[in-house]
């Protein structure tokens, strides 16, 4: 992606529509004049993900896409709109974007949108028509602030993509091992410290959760850390990701049509890696500690049964009443591993229940903890465009995941299991502010819509930079 030019012959120019069908456009854009009477010829609207194609000769270039912004032109609905140019637009292989540019959060905005958008997973098939190149159009080519943004924006769309290729990648081709050894390329990469704990070293040192979790399966578990460590950094946050790569249920199998989407479950541990990376990248000045607590839960003879009792890492016994229930006994024991290195805060990140897709559909993450920690991630939600909701966690939950055998069970009360699950890692989190980030929902799309096409979609990794940029 590069930035001005004004020539607009031999051009695909894309522009936007916003309230009354109003054309929006960079200020750079030498002569809209025309523009407005073209989008109304041809029933261009500006409802959102409407992509209308026009004939561009009556205004100087060869083809005039206009793409829908919705009400107003915030930067997540120019996001969406740049973004669903790049996915509905086949056969274009350069654009000249002139959505509203000229300030470095629009233009960050507009250049995320059409990198995600033009987002293709290729690996076991070619995608024809993916949009290779854009250029967009500013009024101050040179200035300082838009060159940050854009070269941001870059960051993010490459971690964006290494987040969505791990969730899009089959099962058999992610197993715990070559996950964390995708992570130990990334720190060569990124200069960043990566440590695997296999499965011997986890059962050595203590790990219950994540040895009775992938035990059942023939590719063993691993914990992968993964440090961003500048100098002078004055803030440590740690970040957990749920790294289920196939969850089958275990012994306590889940039926066909659920397990369909289960290699999106380690869509939690996708987000901390492609956050860390992106944190080394934008040099930004805080300690970031990754951990990836990666297992395969399937159902054998070697699997843990309901009602086997684990003795996690701290040494709190979870009597397993549901092997389904497995996202949170991996995550409790990487909790307490984070905790060891002392950060000023803790937040996890997770694909971990059917209650939260139910509750919140699949575009709004929930997020429980600690009420500092989980506002400022709500806030840093808002200003990435991702959405997360504030959710209490009710005391009485708390008592329902009694165990007749152990400390407490793996499960609770089934209405609010959100909530419960939630209350199960507070259990773990010790002393240290808290966040607790459930993305069941909005971690894998069904249905394409703005920059998000079918399959993974990265959820939580801009909030996490634009967390991490606030400290
Ligand atoms: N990975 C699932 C949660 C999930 C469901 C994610 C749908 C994405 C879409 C999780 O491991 C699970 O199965 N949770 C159970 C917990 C229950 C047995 C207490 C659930 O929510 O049904
Ligand atoms: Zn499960
Ligand atoms: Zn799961």
């Amino acid at each position: 992606m590069t930035s001005a030019s004004t020539r607009l012959t031999h051009s695909t120019l894309v522009v936007g529509l916003t309230g009354d069908n109003e054309l929006v456009h960079s200020a750079a854009l030498p002569d809209p004049g025309a523009l407005a009477a073209l989008a109304s010829a041809v029933g261009a609207t500006s409802k959102e993900d409407a992509v209308v194609r026009a004939p561009g000769t009556a205004v100087g270039c060869d083809v005039v896409v206009f793409t829908g912004v919705g009400e107003d032109a915030n930067p997540e609905a120019l996001r969406r709109a740049a973004g669903s140019v790049t996915r509905q637009l086949k056969g274009v292989e350069d654009l000249l974007v002139a959505l509203p540019s000229d300030e470095p959060e629009l233009l960050g905005a507009v250049a995320e949108g059409l990198a995600y958008g033009a987002y293709r997973f290729e690996r076991y098939t070619s995608r024809p028509g993916a949009v290779s190149s854009a250029r967009i159009l500013v009024s101050r080519p040179k200035d300082r602030a838009l060159k940050d943004a854009l070269a941001r924006a870059v960051i993010l769309a490459e971690a964006t993509a290494l987040a969505r290729d791990l969730i899009n990648t089959a099962p058999a081709d992610l197993s715990p091992e070559a996950f964390a050894d995708i992570a130990v390329e990334q720190g060569k990469a990124n200069r960043l410290k990566v440590t695997v704990l296999d499965e011997s070293a986890l059962a050595r040192e203590g790990y219950g959760g994540i040895v009775g979790v992938g035990q059942g399966s023939s590719r063993p578990p691993r914990l992968v850390k993964v440090d961003y460590a500048p100098r002078s950094a004055r803030f440590h946050a740690a970040l957990v990701g749920k790294g289920i790569t196939f969850d089958s249920g275990g012994l306590s199998l889940k039926p066909p049509k659920s397990m369909e989407t289960m290699k999106s479950d380690m869509s939690g541990a996708a987000a901390v890696l492609a956050a860390v990376v992106a944190a080394a990248r934008l040099r930004l000045d805080v300690r970031v500690t990754a951990w990836l607590a990666l297992a395969e839960n399937m159902p054998s003879a070697t699997a843990t049964r309901p009602s086997d009792v684990l003795t996690m890492r701290d040494g709190q016994t979870v009597e397993v009443l549901n092997t389904d229930a497995e996202g949170r006994l991996v995550l409790a024991d990487a909790l307490v591993a984070a905790r060891e290195d002392g950060p000023d805060v803790l937040v996890d990140i997770a694909t971990l229940t059917g209650a939260q897709v139910l509750a919140f559909g699949t575009r709004t993450g929930a997020a429980m903890g600690s009420e500092d920690v989980r506002s400022d991630i709500v806030a840093a939600a808002d200003a990435a465009g991702e959405h997360f909701w504030p959710m209490p966690l009710p005391e009485y939950l708390n008592a329902t995941m009694t165990s007749q055998v152990a400390d407490f069970a793996n499960m609770g009360a089934r209405e609010g299991g959100m909530l419960v699950a939630g209350h199960f890692l507070r259990r773990f989190a010790g002393d240290t502010p808290w966040a607790h980030l459930d993305i069941a929902g909005p971690a894998f799309a069904d249905s394409e819509w703005g920059y998000n096409g079918k399959g993974g979609t990265a959820f939580g990794v801009r909030t996490f930079v634009n967390y991490l940029e606030n400290h």
